[in-house]
């Protein structure tokens, strides 16, 4: 019996029929176990004799598994190492690297300006209520505004129409137009001082060389005590200055008019034809020089924050809009628009802006 064990012990070829030998010989229903039972029912003579042996046995059976165990294991530490050995003399293959999208990288940069500036980054679902993307914002159902936003409606938003089970409130039911929303959903969030930047997707229906129905925008908010016109265009002029890197950004407020704002004001910043190529600063009134409209922005009207279950009488703020797509074009020197989505690696590597 000892032999037969040993050699099976030493014939296993790998763990799980070693495991099987174990079992077999010490396990509960094991042939070793069963002659270690027997020792119970002999006299005392007869253990004296048989009890050293069939220890004996037992023991040199559990030492020729751990031996044998401590070998395979070994064995297969060998044949892996082997099997991964890397040919450090194979030549590279060379494997082409992504890098961020011109649009990225202008929403990076922003975030990095704003930050300095004391804002923090807020986000919102593209997917919107009508009351967080229109009424919230002072454009109640009826408002003509409703009209100039181009909005894709969604399916969804129909049917719970249809079957008089919308509600402006939570029904999902459109894409959202601007980052307008945000505004709102950050004011029912936070408590106020707010500063925040929210850039993202926005939808419209609405394409040509300087549209398309989905383009970037990104939304600033301050709320706070004493807030005024002269904060919204210092952080207006800061922003730019960081952002096109120069300190000769000249900004031109025109009065405008958005529902969400009074008074308001469309942004335009100077720009001046340079050896044929549009060069943003210095005055737009200069000789060769033009405006260019950046953003929109005012002072946060009163209903909009009341709205947000704020007193306006306590807190005021400004708001601004700014589209990220145009930002980039201005100052990456590219004139349409389209194809900063068209996913063409190469108008990406003319710009710089793939390997
Ligand atoms: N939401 C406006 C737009 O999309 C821009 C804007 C934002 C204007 C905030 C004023 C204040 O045109």
């Amino acid at each position: 019996m000892r032999e037969h064990m040993l050699t099976a012990i030493a014939a296993a070829t790998g763990l799980e029929a070693l495991e099987a030998c174990r079992v077999s010989a010490l396990g509960k229903q094991g042939s070793v176990t069963a002659l270690l039972k027997t020792l119970g029912g002999m006299s005392p003579e007869q253990r004296l004799v048989e009890g050293p042996r069939i220890q004996g046995l037992r023991e040199a059976v559990s030492t020729a598994i751990a031996e044998r165990k401590a070998a395979l294991e070994a064995a297969a530490l060998e044949a892996r190492l082997a099997s991964e050995r890397l040919d450090m003399t194979l030549p590279v293959e060379a494997v082409p690297a992504g890098t961020v999208h011109p649009v990225s990288q202008v929403m990076d940069e922003l975030a990095e300006i704003f930050a300095d500036l004391g804002f923090s980054v807020a986000t919102g679902p593209e997917i919107e209520t009508d009351w967080h993307n229109f009424t919230a914002l002072n454009i109640p159902a009826s408002h003509p505004a409703r009209a100039m936003h181009d909005t894709f409606y969604l399916q969804q938003g129909i049917d719970a129409k249809a079957r008089g089970e919308a509600d402006e409130k939570t029904t999902f039911s459109l894409l959202r137009t601007h980052t307008s929303p945000v505004q709102i959903r950050t004011m029912l969030k936070d408590k106020p001082p707010i500063r925040i930047i929210a850039p993202g997707r926005t939808y419209r229906s609405d394409s040509d060389a300087t549209h398309t129905p989905m383009f970037h925008q990104v939304e600033g908010l301050v709320i706070d005590k004493g807030i005024t016109l002269g904060h919204l265009k210092w952080t207006l002029e800061t922003f730019l200055k960081a952002y096109f890197e120069r300190d000769d950004i000249v900004l031109r407020l025109r009065p405008s008019y958005f529902p969400f704002t009074e008074p308001s004001a469309e942004v335009d910043v100077g720009y001046t034809w340079t050896r044929g190529k549009r060069v943003i600063g210095g005055s737009g009134d200069a000789p060769g020089g033009g405006w260019m409209e950046v953003l929109g922005s005012g002072m946060v009207h009163p209903k909009v924050i009341a709205a947000c279950g704020l007193d306006p009488a306590e807190w005021q703020g400004f708001a601004f809009g700014c589209g990220i797509d145009r930002l980039a074009m201005l100052k990456y020197g590219m004139d349409d628009l389209r194809a900063f989505f068209d996913g063409d690696i190469r108008w990406l590597k003319h710009y710089g802006f793939a390997a």
